[in-house]
């Protein structure tokens, strides 16, 4: 591993820096932390506490463990009193770490935990998901579900470090690989063609080379840090993050989250560059060049069903929409730029999403 790609990264946020540390440093820093001083609350992934025990061991023998299956209804908020009642039994106190071991899902729970026990706990994080790895890991966010709205709460509280170690995503699924790479593919539209373009050349090696995936993850971290580090709390340019996922949502609540967040976001991807030929600026031959890798990393979902209703349903009632109607999306404008779009949710936009969803998503 070469320096630069081996080299930690330090991210500005409104509770000051933080540092993400990657491979060795990573794994030495996990041990250190268990071996320091400071009382440790470990909320870890059950699954990755069972694949990786050994990796794991000092963490996982000190005397607060909680350890949770990643799933939505996990991070839902009425399982979070049995979460307080463990960390109230474990005798958590303000200068105690909360340290996460796992995917976007107990991120989520970790987070929201260190933002509202006591008043603010910090946090430490080891994201084992590729998700987690190249995208969650910074930007401050967590959301956390109550009965059937999802992400519905939430607060901007960044860790105090990350333990960033490859090595995990060795016993990823590959549908939950492909779901990192989605949004690795997202961060690079975002910073522009030429950086797509530069990705969608090494698609392949990406799932055979390691060194080329970590550095992909830091190249992603290092375009994501420059939008979190100048609109932290996503009110202007960080919006543009969510390309893809008006649609991805949409799409993952019409199917009932059969699809994984990172691969929905793919199909939303592909679906935002086709509705701008339509509805928008978009040009035909930027829609062209984007699509074979896109749907190179939804195989598989390309024939899945999106009952439409629900998906029309699902996208006029986004978060992000401005007025009844209408919807805030991000599209890609004539040059291929990205920017943030509302449309009413006319016959014009719903034939386009009918066309991609039915005919051309399929192709
Ligand atoms: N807070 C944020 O900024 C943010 C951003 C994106 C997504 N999210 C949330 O994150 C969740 C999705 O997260 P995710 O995709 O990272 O995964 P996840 O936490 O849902 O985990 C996906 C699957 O991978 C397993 N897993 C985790 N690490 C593993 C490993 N190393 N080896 C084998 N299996 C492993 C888990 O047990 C689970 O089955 C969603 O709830 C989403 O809303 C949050
Ligand atoms: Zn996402």
């Amino acid at each position: 591993m070469s320096d630069a790609v081996g080299a930690g990264l330090t991210v500005r946020s409104h509770k000051g820096p933080y540092d993400v540390l990657f491979g060795d440093r990573a794994a030495a820093g996990l041990d250190a932390l268990a071996a320091g001083g400071r009382p440790l609350h470990v909320i870890v992934d059950e699954r990755v506490a069972d694949l990786h025990g050994d990796r794991l061991a000092p963490l996982l023998a000190g005397p607060s463990v909680l350890r949770l299956a990643a799933t939505e209804t996990n991070k839902s908020l009425e399982k979070f009193p049995a979460y307080v009642d463990h960390l109230v039994a474990t005798g958590i106190r303000r200068d105690h770490l909360l340290v996460a071991v796992g995917g976007g899902i107990i991120q989520d729970i970790t987070c929201f935990l260190a933002a509202t026990m006591l008043r603010g706990v910090e946090w430490a994080f080891c994201p084992t998901t590729l998700l987690a790895q190249a995208d969650s890991c910074i930007g401050s966010k967590s959301s956390i579900n109550s009965a059937a709205a999802k992400n519905i709460l939430g607060t901007f509280t960044p860790p105090r470090t990350i333990y960033l170690d490859v090595a995990f995503q060795a016993t990823l699924d590959a549908r939950d690989v492909r779901s990192g790479i989605g949004e690795i593919l997202k961060v690079h539209a975002i910073d522009g063609p030429e950086s797509f373009a530069v990705i969608a050349a090494d698609y392949d090696r990406l799932f055979t080379e390691p060194d080329v995936m970590l550095r992909y993850v830091r190249a992603a971290l290092e375009i994501k840090k420059a939008y979190i580090e100048e609109d932290e709390f996503d009110r202007g340019p960080r919006n543009i993050f969510n390309y893809g996922h008006t649609f991805g949502h949409a799409i993952e609540a019409a199917t009932e989250f059969a699809i994984p967040h990172g691969i929905a976001v793919t199909i939303g991807m592909d679906m935002a560059n086709f509705v701008a030929t339509r509805v928008g600026d978009g040009s035909e031959d930027h829609f062209r060049r984007l699509r074979p890798t896109l749907a190179a990393n939804y195989e598989g979902f390309q024939s899945h069903p999106v009952p439409f209703d629900a998906f029309l349903g699902a996208i006029l009632k986004d978060k992000k929409n401005t007025g009844a109607g209408s919807v805030t999306m991000i599209l890609p404008g004539a040059d291929g730029r990205l920017a943030k779009v509302t449309h009413a949710a006319d016959d014009a936009f719903t034939s386009a999403c009918r066309t991609f969803l039915e005919e051309v998503r399929p192709a």
